[in-house]
């Protein structure tokens, strides 16, 4: 008994949390199973065994021998991952990983999904709080072309059955959070925090995922590459036994993840690019200007000669920002026409840095006592370079260089 007992528990994948993408070669090859569900565990021995038998009796209805259960415990001091490896000679689509050196909820998923081998990959809570009926309409979801299915408790159909007005607070308080630091993805979801859901092994296969904590979903929307979303109602039920595991600390590590999240799709790379190429263009408009304007060279007035320096500098960026710093987007919107919308977009958004600048200088100067302090006109005028850099990334980036929506 024993014997059988250690030989069928898996131990888990290590490295980076990356979800292998299958039969990439060949297309027609399908994966071997439908459905992975994955079932992460930490002391729920009291209702592993039931919820195996439930999901088990629900599954063969529906697409029998086309699934499997991967229960990846971490190492529970009640051996839940002994109480379900017990089942595995009966129940063979049932596998059971226990970490030892890794903790937590949503690394527990990803390492379940990077064993697992079905072509759509799930999870769903152990205690018996997500209704296992579910599962047959988020299937239908995906059926239906979505590459992520959630169970929701914030459509039709859905709800919360007893919580008390502190924890219903608490949830919508996290999720308002979430919508300001991280609206492209919490903005996609009614229940952002739902950790009952479905989704296509493609949508995020070969991405780097690095979650904290508990909300997986989120992850999941952040850095997979999910198209349509597919939605169901459910009532989160009454644990059946065992207790909870949140405590203050999922909540700070909540936070954690939505400021990496943040941090991590922030354009840096391209922020870094514009700043760069923006340095450039001052010794353009220093040469120009000089060739211009010198005693020694053309010596034209000094307002003329700006102006052009300051036209050939812009012109100077645009061509290095098109063809360098957002090159991926300008290569996906070409033409010569589009190109030169973006030229007088870019040359706009650059006029009204310029006269930002010269305003938040004075302001500085004059309002804020930088007149005050030594160098004070250069220290202000490095904080208002530094400021516009921002805008006149910003505005370009969402409006010259904008991703358009397509739909692929
Ligand atoms: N492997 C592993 N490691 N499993 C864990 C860990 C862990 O560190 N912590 C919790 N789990 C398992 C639990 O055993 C349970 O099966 C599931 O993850 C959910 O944990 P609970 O502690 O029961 O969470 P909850 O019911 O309070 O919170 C739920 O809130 C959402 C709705 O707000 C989350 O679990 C979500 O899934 C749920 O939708
Ligand atoms: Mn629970």
């Amino acid at each position: 008994m024993n014997l059988s007992v250690s030989s069928s528990i898996l131990t888990p994948p290590c490295g980076d949390l990356i979800i292998p993408v299958f039969s990439s070669s060949d297309q027609q090859k399908k994966l071997p199973l439908k459905l992975s569900l994955i079932l992460p565990t930490y002391n729920e021995g009291k209702n592993i065994q039931q919820i195996i038998v439930i999901l088990t009796d629900l599954l063969n209805l529906i697409i029998p021998n086309n699934y499997e259960l991967i229960v990846v415990d971490d190492d529970s001091p009640d051996r839940t991952w002994e109480l379900a490896s017990a089942m595995t000679p009966e129940y063979p689509q049932l596998k059971v990983i226990r970490r030892i050196e890794e903790r937590g909820l949503s690394t527990a998923v990803i390492r379940g999904w990077q064993v697992a081998k079905g072509e759509v990959l799930a999870v769903i809570d152990a205690d018996l709080q997500h209704p296992p009926e579910i599962l047959v309409k988020l299937l239908g979801e995906i059926e239906k072309g979505a590459d992520l299915a959630v169970a929701s408790r914030h459509v039709e159909g859905g709800g919360v059955s007893d919580w008390s007005i502190v924890r219903r607070f608490l949830s919508r308080g996290a999720q308002t959070l979430g919508l300001i630091l991280l609206p492209n993805v919490l903005g996609r979801l009614s229940d952002p925090m739902s950790g009952y859901f479905m989704v296509r092994r493609e949508a995020i296969a070969g991405y780097t995922l690095a979650p904290i904590g508990y909300k997986i979903l989120i992850e999941v929307v952040a850095r997979g590459k999910i198209g349509w979303i597919g939605e169901v109602g459910y009532v989160f039920q009454e644990r059946n036994a065992g207790e909870s595991k949140v405590t203050w600390k999922q909540y700070v590590e909540y936070l954690q993840h939505l400021l990496k999240l943040r941090l991590s799709l922030l354009p840096i790379k391209q922020f870094l690019k514009f700043g760069l190429v923006g340095f450039s263009g001052v010794f353009v408009d220093m040469i120009i200007l000089y060739l211009l304007s010198d005693p020694t060279t053309l010596s034209w007035g000094l307002t003329r000669s700006k102006i052009i320096a300051a036209e050939v500098a812009i012109f100077n960026n645009f061509f290095w920002n098109d063809a360098w710093t957002f090159a991926e987007i300008s290569f996906a919107q070409k033409g010569w026409q589009k190109r030169f919308k973006r030229f007088m977009k870019f040359n706009l958004i650059c006029l009204v840095g310029l006269i930002l600048n010269v305003f938040l200088l004075n302001i500085q100067f004059n309002l804020l006592g930088f007149n005050q302090i030594p160098y004070g006109r250069y220290i202000a005028n490095f904080i208002a370079i530094a400021m516009v850099t921002i805008w006149n990334f910003w505005l370009n980036f969402k409006l010259s260089w904008r991703v358009t929506d397509v739909n692929n």
